[in-house]
């Protein structure tokens, strides 16, 4: 069966850095990484838990400098999340991560956007971008990312969340997000990933977010399952990184059926596809083997990924 048309909602864009493109664009930018060969690279790829695929994730984007390495990360995605069903791509991208380091938040908005223009000649994919802060850095530091991003807020369609979750709740967000909203960007956070039903009571009461990403402790919590049945409020769930990341023990316990089963609007995700062992069709393929869901079952999951895309009603028919 050819992998069935499919929205991408949760997407870092840095979670795609494959080893191949990692040394060339270090060597392209004489960055020296501390692993001689990809496969010493890829050795390096068994996590403990999330700040553990996080000390990494950072590390290696340290070789992504210019303009034309974005666009290049960016096209590289396009390309293999064509050939995996993907006709919609909702990408996030941690500006913090790249301004910490000297490279202007121009030259990072720049290089994506150039990809995302050519995807839909070139790939029959459309995008959005989703400018995630990263949770562990002060609420001051997000605020300044968001004026630094102003003048590119026409590329923007969405803020976001994300990085190390336990300790740094949404609310430490309040003002940025309040800020987003004005500038009429959507909101999504992560939460309930690793940190607490809580945290998404409050992404969805504080910030007011219209997704949440991942958000499987939500089932911890009845009152708040019935809420996020009540408002349907979208969940983008990344099975295998939940297993790389060991929030579920193995694939066969993922919570996906249950969440199907409370009436939940759950997409399928590949979050950091080049870390976690698979695209998105890859991860649909391991979730229909593992947890035995039917055809209709995965037809449900790629009809639900286009009603929680942040589409124009009219795109968004054509997709149906
Ligand atoms: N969770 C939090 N932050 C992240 C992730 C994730 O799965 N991937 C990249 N940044
Ligand atoms: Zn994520």
């Amino acid at each position: 069966m050819p992998p069935i048309p499919t929205a991408e909602l949760h997407l870092h864009i840095e979670g795609t850095l494959e080893p191949d493109l990692a040394f060339a664009l270090a060597e392209r930018n004489g960055v020296a990484l501390p692993y001689a060969t990809q496969e010493e690279l890829r050795a390096a790829y068994s996590f403990s838990d999330l700040q553990d695929f996080l000390n990494l994730y950072y590390a290696l984007m340290t070789v992504l400098r210019t303009e034309d390495d974005f666009a290049d990360l960016t096209d590289a995605y396009l390309a293999r999340a064509r050939e995996q069903g993907v006709r919609h791509a909702e990408i996030f991208f941690d500006p913090q991560a790249h301004t910490a380091r000297g490279v202007d938040i121009g030259t990072v908005i720049r290089g994506i956007g150039r990809a995302l223009d050519a995807a839909p000649r070139t790939y029959g994919i459309t995008t959005r971008l989703i400018m995630c802060f990263l949770r562990d850095e002060s609420a001051a530091s997000a605020l300044e990312t968001f004026e630094a991003a102003r003048p590119h807020l026409d590329r923007i369609a969405a803020v976001g969340l994300d990085s190390a979750e336990v300790g740094n709740p949404p609310s430490k967000f309040r003002e940025v997000f309040a800020l987003a909203r004005e500038a009429g960007l959507k909101c999504v956070a992560h939460a309930g990933e690793e940190g607490p039903p809580a945290y998404v009571w409050e992404a969805l009461d504080v910030l007011g977010v219209d997704r949440i990403d991942h958000g499987v402790r939500c089932l911890e919590d009845e009152a708040l399952v019935s809420r996020l049945v009540a408002d349907r409020v979208p969940l983008t769930v990344c099975p295998l990184s939940n297993v790389r990341l060991r929030v579920v023990d193995r694939l066969e316990d993922h919570p996906l059926p249950a969440m199907l089963d409370a009436g939940l609007l759950v997409t399928v995700n590949s979050d950091d596809p080049a870390y976690f062992g698979g695209y998105l069709g890859d991860n649909v393929i391991a979730v229909r083997d593992a947890l035995g869901l039917d055809e209709a079952t995965l037809r449900t999951l790629a009809r639900n990924s286009f009603q929680a895309a942040f589409l124009d009603e009219e795109t968004r028919a054509a997709y149906l």
